[in-house]
């Protein structure tokens, strides 16, 4: 059994890790369990087709997808980052939905299916990650892949009410639902899916058809590696240029306030210049002693709301260096390119307080970067939105802000800088034991183990009959489930089962839909499925029954 991981983004062979938390828990969690990551490489393919290439690179094999260009700007440019992201991120004014795109997400998503299909044996384990690859199960059984399918959403989930504006959000719930288990990163995540996907199912709920019950889902908050983290932290040099200059020109004597974003306006990072800004007003004081150095690597940058944001970002910049910067020492520094992970991880360890104030955000693993980067003895303080999955789990050490109230970022501020160092190692050890014992290594293993703990048939899923519009309404007590193309395991499906009927919704589909009855009535579960425009065969527990 291997483990198949698939993200949109591959922190290829290099180890080098593309920006973002999701490259980092995963290739962690990989290192610690082997197995194959499948994801984009970044290249369009020239000719329009998909070409894909494995690289080995310790116990990991990475396989990457060019993809073409005209659809993967609707997948990933179109439904995922202007439709789906602004929406797990409350920014619904931000979502431009076209149902070209969508057919483009559901097209992509469709040729990272036929990847897997071809590498996959009959027992591994898939794991999908977030929001660009939610229809990726869907696709999956319907090519008949057996294997048991988990799904891992590393961003908030988004409101219920915004999600069912969706034209599409019928086929997102059902996409949902052909997972085996799903992963969010914080309870009021889990709770906004279960709303989500009950409010569906009461609308897809037809007659006295009853549905199986909802996929599994849980809570598993991301990772990092903290030993490692930790070690690099106190070793690493900063060897980035830029980054070093900066360091060397505040010395000893001005405490560095560090923030590492990807830029993009759900980490406020205009807001956090500004409440910077009300900080030195009313703590001039702190003029000359303290300097906030943010690193926002730019991105996305073909999707208008993001060139705004970075508009928005320099202008907030030239805002607070015009109105605070004194002399030759620097106020603020920002740097709109990636820093390399040693580099940052020593800026981490030099700098006094971590500044981490996003609006929304899945998790945040800088938050739990800077905090694994301190020294022990002389620990900085990590500023914290609510608004991270981080600041659940860290919250006895962190200090909580709203992002949205600079006051509130200010009061933190201050307290952060006059923390002493009792204070300041009481509250670092708290985040640091959970971090540690939650690292990214059993973030993975829990999720893994309890994929694999699933008791029913792996390959066996919930879907719903779509019944023709005539169809007998009378009460049957049965469970429907989607299968594999070729194998039946009808004896683990459950307990109470008793027939299986397989039905084929049109000539040649490749998936094939199983209708489980627990009840004797199989004559009339069979004309029920039919009526619902399915031609069917029927199997027992030991292989086909004649009627
Ligand atoms: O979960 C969010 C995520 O997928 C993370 O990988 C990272 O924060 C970011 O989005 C990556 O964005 P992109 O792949 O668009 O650069």
């Amino acid at each position: 059994m291997r483990l198949f991981v698939v993200s949109n983004r591959v922190a290829v062979s290099t180890g080098q890790s593309a920006p973002g938390g999701m490259t980092v828990g995963i290739e962690g969690a990989l290192r610690a369990h082997g197995g194959v990551w499948v994801g984009w490489s970044g290249k369009a393919s020239t000719d329009g087709s998909v070409s894909s290439r494995c690289v080995a690179h310790g116990n990991v094999d990475y396989v990457t997808l060019d993809l073409p260009p005209e659809k993967f700007q609707g997948y990933y440019a179109g439904f995922a980052n202007q439709v789906l992201w602004p929406l797990c991120h409350g920014r619904r004014d931000l979502v431009a939905y076209s149902s070209g795109d969508f057919e483009s997400y559901l097209h992509v998503n469709g040729l990272f299916a036929d990847e897997l299909v071809r590498r996959l044996g009959p027992d591994d384990l898939i794991w999908i990650h977030d929001y660009h690859l939610v229809p990726l199960a869907r696709a999956l059984r319907a090519r008949g892949v057996g294997s048991r399918i988990g799904f891992f959403l590393h961003t908030p989930f988004a409101d219920p009410d915004d999600l069912f504006d969706l034209p599409v959000h019928g086929a997102i719930a059902e996409s949902l639902e052909a997972y085996d288990l799903l992963g969010f990163q914080t309870r009021g995540d889990l709770e906004s899916f279960r709303t989500f996907i009950s409010r569906s199912r009461a609308s897809r709920r037809l007659g006295s058809v009853h549905l199986t019950s909802p996929p599994r889902a849980d809570v598993f908050p991301i990772g990092i590696e903290t030993a490692e983290f930790e070690s690099t932290a106190r070793a690493a040099q900063i060897v980035d240029t830029r980054l070093s200059a900066i360091f060397d020109r505040l010395g000893s004597g001005i405490a560095a306030i560090i923030s590492a974003d990807r830029l993009d306006y759900s980490k406020a990072i205009p807001e956090k210049f500004r409440a910077f800004g009300a900080f030195l007003e009313l703590h001039p004081e702190y003029e000359e002693r303290v300097c906030l150095v943010q690193v926002a690597p730019i991105g996305r940058s073909e999707i208008p709301a993001y060139a705004l944001e970075a508009a928005r970002t320099r202008s907030a910049y030239r805002d607070l260096r015009a109105a605070h910067q004194r002399a030759e020492l620097p106020v603020a520094e920002l740097l709109t390119e990636s820093v390399d992970r040693p580099s940052l991880a020593a800026a981490f360890r030099r700098s006094r307080v971590g500044l981490v104030t996003p609006f929304r955000d899945g998790m945040n693993l800088v938050a739990k970067e800077y905090v694994a980067a301190q020294d022990a003895d002389d620990p900085g303080v990590l500023v914290l939105s609510s608004f991270t999955g981080a600041a659940e789990e860290l919250s006895g050490g962190a200090l909580l802000v709203d992002p949205r109230e600079a006051l509130s970022v200010v009061r933190a501020l201050r307290q952060a800088l006059e923390m002493g160092i009792e204070e300041r190692r009481a509250r670092w050890s708290k985040m640091i034991s959970v971090i540690c014992r939650n690292d990214a290594a059993a973030w993975a293993g829990n999720f893994i183990e309890s994929l694999r703990g699933r008791r029913e048939a792996p390959h066996l899923r919930s879907t719903s009959i779509a019944p023709s519009r005539d169809a007998p309404r009378a009460r049957l007590d049965f469970r429907a489930v989607r299968t594999a193309q070729s194998s039946w395991e009808v004896q683990a499906v459950s307990d109470r089962a008793r027939h299986l009927v397989v039905g084929r919704a049109a000539p040649g589909d490749g998936a094939r839909t199983a209708f489980v009855t627990n009840n004797a009535g199989v004559n009339e579960f069979l004309l029920r499925v039919r009526s619902a425009g399915y031609t069917t065969e029927l199997l027992g527990p030991n292989g086909p029954v004649k009627l």
